[in-house]
């Protein structure tokens, strides 16, 4: 039985941060930010809210859509690099607020290509037959990793989370194929240098800083061009999918310069290329989910549509992935 997506939903915080209300806290302006980035708004996450409540609700509303009691889930992976706490994990969380109580539980930490690292966990697990009903959610908090005091940072991210539910068959779509990679030689390029076993807090990490995200960001997006680009050829080469085949891209959004770039080497229309960017900025593992779950409620794929996701995050990480509307 083909893993097959079978529900997919968001969650994004009411608070918008726009780019004006940036412009007051660090030196910057919306045109830079538009220009360079792509990005008029972010959402922000309330001091109470956090990627668990999140993501609880993504999954809730999948759930519903699904019309799937929260007792038959069979497990809950959670892909976020901004979890509540480093231990229990946020999926744990999910599952409380959810009700979920025979569901397994599980974090995953690939930054933002956690969500299609997720996605091919669920799609083993569905097609051996050992798990029928699995929950990917993507949660971030990203507002309580980011320096606002950094305008090199600050401007990019924001809040919100998507969740799917990945079953053996049913209408949605078809997860054909996903591939994943890595390189940890490069993992300095984006960081948070402080809070692991490596680095626990201290007033000193606290005093320089180190508790926010870091990112060389000119390095990093020569990186994500080239590994976002070789990861959704090799994905169309494994399945056999022609370029010309491809209906929807729904790439990571991280800037639209990055965006334009994936969807003009594809030769994907500009319409056809999904983006959030604008209203979300990057909401890290959750971007994917977000922009899908658009595209389903607003667009209504056709049968036999393809649809090629592909992103890149901290590790580095990258991942693409063929689904087809089924
Ligand atoms: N406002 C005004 N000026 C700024 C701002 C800002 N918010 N931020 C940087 N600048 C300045 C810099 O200080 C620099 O000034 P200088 O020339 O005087 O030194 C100038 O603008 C150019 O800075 P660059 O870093 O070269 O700007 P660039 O065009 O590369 O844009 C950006 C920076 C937006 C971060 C871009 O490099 C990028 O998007 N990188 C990739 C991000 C990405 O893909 N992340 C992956 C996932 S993230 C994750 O996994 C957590």
């Amino acid at each position: 039985m083909p893993a097959t997506i079978t529900a997919i939903a968001a969650y994004l915080p009411e608070k918008v941060l726009s780019n004006s209300d940036l412009e007051r806290m660090v030196e910057t302006s919306h045109e830079w930010i538009v220009t360079r980035t792509g990005i008029e708004e972010r959402r922000m996450a309330h001091d109470e809210e956090f990627p668990s409540c999140m993501g609880a609700k993504a999954a809730a509303r999948a759930l519903e859509k699904a019309g799937l009691k929260a007792t038959d889930v069979d497990a809950i992976l959670c892909a976020t690099m901004t979890p509540d706490f480093l231990t229990p994990s946020t999926a744990a969380l999910i599952q409380s607020s959810l009700g979920a109580t025979k569901a397994c539980c599980l974090d995953i930490q690939a930054a933002c290509s956690g969500f299609l690292y997720g996605l091919s966990i669920a799609k083993g697990w569905v097609e051996s037959g050992m798990y029928k009903n699995v929950l990917v959610v993507a949660s971030e908090k990203n507002s309580a990793f980011v320096d606002y005091t950094d305008r090199n940072t600050c401007v990019l991210f924001g809040d919100g989370s998507g969740a799917c539910l990945v079953q053996p068959s049913g209408k949605g779509y078809e997860i054909r194929h996903v591939c994943l990679g890595a390189d940890g030689a490069e993992s300095q390029l984006i960081c948070i240098p402080a809070g692991g076993s490596r680095r626990p807090a201290s007033a000193n990490t606290h005093e320089d800083r180190e508790h926010f995200m870091k990112m060389e960001g000119k390095e990093v997006f020569k990186h994500a061009v080239r590994r976002m680009e070789a990861s959704a050829k090799e994905c169309l080469d494994s399945t056999g999918i022609l370029e010309a085949d491809i209906t929807w891209l729904i790439p990571h959004q991280a800037n639209i310069r990055i965006i334009e770039a994936i969807s003009k080497r594809f030769n994907i229309p500009w319409e056809r290329t999904l983006r959030t960017i604008h209203k979300y900025g990057n909401t890290s593992a959750a971007t994917i989910p977000i922009a899908l779950a658009e595209l389903d409620e607003h667009n209504a794929p056709q049968s036999g549509e393809h649809l090629l996701l592909t992103a890149f995050g901290a590790g580095l990480t990258w991942g693409s992935s063929l689904l087809t509307k089924v």
